[in-house]
């Protein structure tokens, strides 16, 4: 069942800089609800990191309100809003960012390490997603010994093994190869729709926008 995940009212959000103050965000609204996806556009410039900072919890300077179901953001401590962050919210960026010391396994296991899961049960959780994503064998490896697509898998196997309730993805096939890119995108699209979470995409791919079942594109600040 679909229920309101994220009501956004008027943010806005202004960057300082020594040319004056530059609005990015200007009465931002609208509501994401749990297991949809929905793709972000807009031009190079146009506010979509900004946003997703936001909305993730990462950024705090910023006016407006977001609900996380019935909690504001502004009520939340520093404490609970870092917990939330680590129960609740998966990443995929660009560059995949995974840690370089980490095999792809340990990758993967630590969001859960840090909920307090042992290394026992972490690492089955992993390889059982790396295995669902055909990468057991890869599960071993360390980021550099990875291809790129393989490593952006690892990354959305580390995204989604906690069942998070909404995934950020910044640009997630934006350094890959346009078969590579299809491969991760049918398999983050499987992954959401398993799961269930609220998938928030950033792109600048309108092909890859219009696969998603919402749109929102960011001009002037606001969501058209
Ligand atoms: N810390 C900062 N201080 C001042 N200006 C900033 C800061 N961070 C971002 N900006 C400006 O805010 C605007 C929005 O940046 P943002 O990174 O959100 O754009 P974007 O839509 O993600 O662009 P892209 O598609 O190129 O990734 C840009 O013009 C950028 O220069
Ligand atoms: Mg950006």
């Amino acid at each position: 069942m679909t229920e309101e995940l994220l009501v956004c009212s008027n943010l806005c959000k202004t960057f300082l800089s020594p040319e004056g103050p530059i609005k990015i965000l200007d009465g931002f609204n609208y509501t994401f609800y749990s297991g949809e996806s929905v793709a972000i556009t807009g031009a190079s410039g146009s506010g979509k990191t900004t946003l997703l900072n936001i909305l993730s919890g990462i950024d705090e300077d910023f006016s407006g309100d977001i609900i996380f179901k019935d909690r504001n953001f502004k009520e939340l401590s520093q404490i609970k809003k870092e917990k939330w962050r680590r129960e609740e919210v998966g990443f995929i960026f660009q560059d995949f960012k995974l840690l370089p010391r980490l095999t792809a396994k340990e990758n993967v296991a630590l969001p859960l390490q840090m909920l307090g899961q042992s290394r026992k049960i972490s690492f089955l959780k992993s390889l059982e997603i790396l295995e669902k994503l055909g990468l057991k064998d890869r599960s071993n490896h360390f980021p550099t010994t990875l291809s790129g697509g393989e490593q952006q898998r690892v990354a959305l196997a580390r995204a989604f093994v906690n069942e998070q309730s909404i995934i950020f993805a910044d640009e997630p096939t934006g350094n890959l190869d346009p078969s590579t890119s299809e491969i991760v995108l049918r398999q983050l699209f499987d992954l959401n729709k398993e799961k269930q979470s609220l998938l928030i995409l950033v792109t600048h791919d309108l092909d890859l926008a219009s696969r998603m079942d919402k749109q929102i594109k960011l001009i002037n600040g606001k969501a058209l």
